[in-house]
Formats: structure tokens, C-alpha cells, sequence
């Protein structure tokens, strides 16, 4: 099936009504106190790469002058909207070049979607060159081979005003043993009741535990893990020190 990414960009109008930005707040606590504790500099700025509609950035701004980076203009836009003072960019985090470099990176569920291991080397690759020496890059993989759950079905509902959302989420690995799974979306829009069904397609990457360890090492990072449970799902997250 080919991947459509509607998400964002027809339906980018859906994403604040999936989760509201006060849910990325515990996330984002965690992710403070990561960088603070593995910093080796003073930790002011801060790049999220793959920003999104900017939910993580509005409750790291507070700790952190942020810059969000995406390849989407229109979640950009949202972010923009969100998150008025900060300053947000375009570009593919396989390539994009700033010209510069911040005490902080945060990598969240957008590497998913380096679907293959050329991509996903690239990334970290392009993260390394924008970080200060003795910065922290915290980086999550949304699964892993380790704990993903074949054919897990997330269901959540959202109402603003009129418009009422059902969100029907299923992951998928055709394949165990290649990169990739697929995450298909269906969405079920009522406005005023009246039902419009949307869908929608992404081929994900999937790499073992031991792949990222490699792949972070190998690029230069000294790699310290922790866990971080949320809604009863276990994730890793990977604090990633450039050494000074
Ligand atoms: C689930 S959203 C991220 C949401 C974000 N964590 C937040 O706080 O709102 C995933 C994002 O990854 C972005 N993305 C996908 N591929 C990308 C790439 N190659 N470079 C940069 N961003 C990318 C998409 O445009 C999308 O906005």
C-alpha cells in the first residue's frame, strides 16, 4: 500500500485534536532532567528535530530557548501558531544544515520515520553536526523489534465544539526480519454528525536495540539509557553526550 502522510498535510487540521499538548508535559520533565544530568556545558538552546505541530516545544520553551525543525510546512505552521515565539525551520533531518549548533537536541517519535538504515544513519549524522560539544541529543524510538506488538489497535476520541474525532490506530510488521513496519489510520470525522471516514498510510522504520546503540556510537556519542513508561507502554530513550 503506498504511503499517503496526510497527517500532515491534507489533515494536519486533525493533529491538536489528537492529544493534547498538556499530555507531552511529563515527556518533556523527563527530557529536561536527562539533558541536565548528562550535560557537560550550560544547556540554553535547544533543537527539536522533527517538531511537529510543536506540542513537546510548549513545554520545553519553558526551560529552553527552542528552535524547531520540520519537513512538513503546515505542521510548521501549527507549531508557529502554538509556539509564537520561537523559531521554527524547514528541512529533511537527513540533510538540513543550520549553520549552527545548540546545547540540546530532542529527537522524538519523528525518527520513526527513517524507514531504512541509510536514512536513519543520516539523521543521527545530521543531528552530530548540530550539536555543541558536551550537548546532550535525547533520542526515542517510538518501538523497537524488543517490545513491538504485532497488529496493536489505539483507539482515542477528541471533541472541539462540533467537530467530533475518532482516531483508529493499528501497527503492522509484514516483515520481522527487514526495517519496516506499517501504521494505518482511519479516521471517523463527524461534523455536526455527519460521519466523514478518512484514511491513512506510513511505512516506519524498526531497528533492534543493538542497532541504535551501534549506529549513536559509531557516530561519536558516549550513549546512556533510560526508560520512560507512558500509558502503560515501556520506552527507551537514549541520552546521547558529544564529547567535549
Ligand atoms: C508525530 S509528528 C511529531 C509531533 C511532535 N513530537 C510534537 O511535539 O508535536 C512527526 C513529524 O515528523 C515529521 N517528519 C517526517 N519525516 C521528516 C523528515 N525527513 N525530516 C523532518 N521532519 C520529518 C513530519 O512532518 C511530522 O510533523
Amino acid at each position: 500500500m503506498k504511503d499517503t502522510c496526510r497527517l500532515y498535510t491534507d489533515l494536519a487540521w486533525l493533529w491538536p485534536m489528537w492529544g493534547d499538548a498538556t499530555e507531552y508535559a511529563d515527556f518533556c520533565r523527563h527530557v529536561a532532567g536527562l539533558i541536565r544530568q548528562h550535560a557537560g556545558r550550560p544547556v540554553t538552546t535547544l533543537l527539536d528535530i522533527g517538531c511537529g505541530g510543536g506540542k513537546n516545544i510548549l513545554n520545553l520553551k519553558r526551560e529552553f530557548t527552542v528552535t524547531g525543525l520540520d519537513l512538513s510546512p503546515t505542521m510548521l505552521a501549527q507549531a508557529k501558531d502554538l509556539n509564537p515565539e520561537c523559531i521554527f525551520v524547514q528541512g529533511d533531518m537527513r540533510t538540513f544544515r543550520l549553520g549552527r549548533t545548540y546545547d540540546a537536541i530532542l529527537m522524538d517519535d519523528a525518527i520513526s520515520y527513517m524507514n531504512c538504515l541509510k536514512d536513519f544513519e543520516a539523521a543521527i549524522r545530521t543531528a552530530w553536526a548540530h550539536l555543541e560539544a558536551g550537548g546532550v541529543m535525547i533520542v526515542t524510538p517510538d518501538v523497537t523489534p524488543e517490545t513491538f506488538q504485532q497488529n496493536k489497535t489505539t483507539v482515542t476520541s477528541s471533541i472541539r465544539d462540533a467537530m467530533e474525532v475518532v482516531f483508529i490506530e493499528n501497527v503492522y510488521d509484514p516483515d520481522p526480519a527487514d526495517e519496516q513496519y506499517e501504521t494505518t489510520v482511519l479516521y471517523l470525522i463527524r461534523d455536526n454528525g455527519r460521519l466523514q471516514i478518512e484514511t491513512d498510510h506510513w511505512t516506519l522504520g524498526i531497528f533492534p536495540l543493538d542497532t541504535w546503540r551501534t549506529v549513536l556510537r559509531e557516530t561519536g556519542f558516549e550513549v546512556y539509557e533510560d526508560r520512560y513508561s507512558q500509558d502503560g507502554d515501556e520506552y527507551t530513550v537514549f541520552s546521547c553526550v558529544k564529547p567535549g
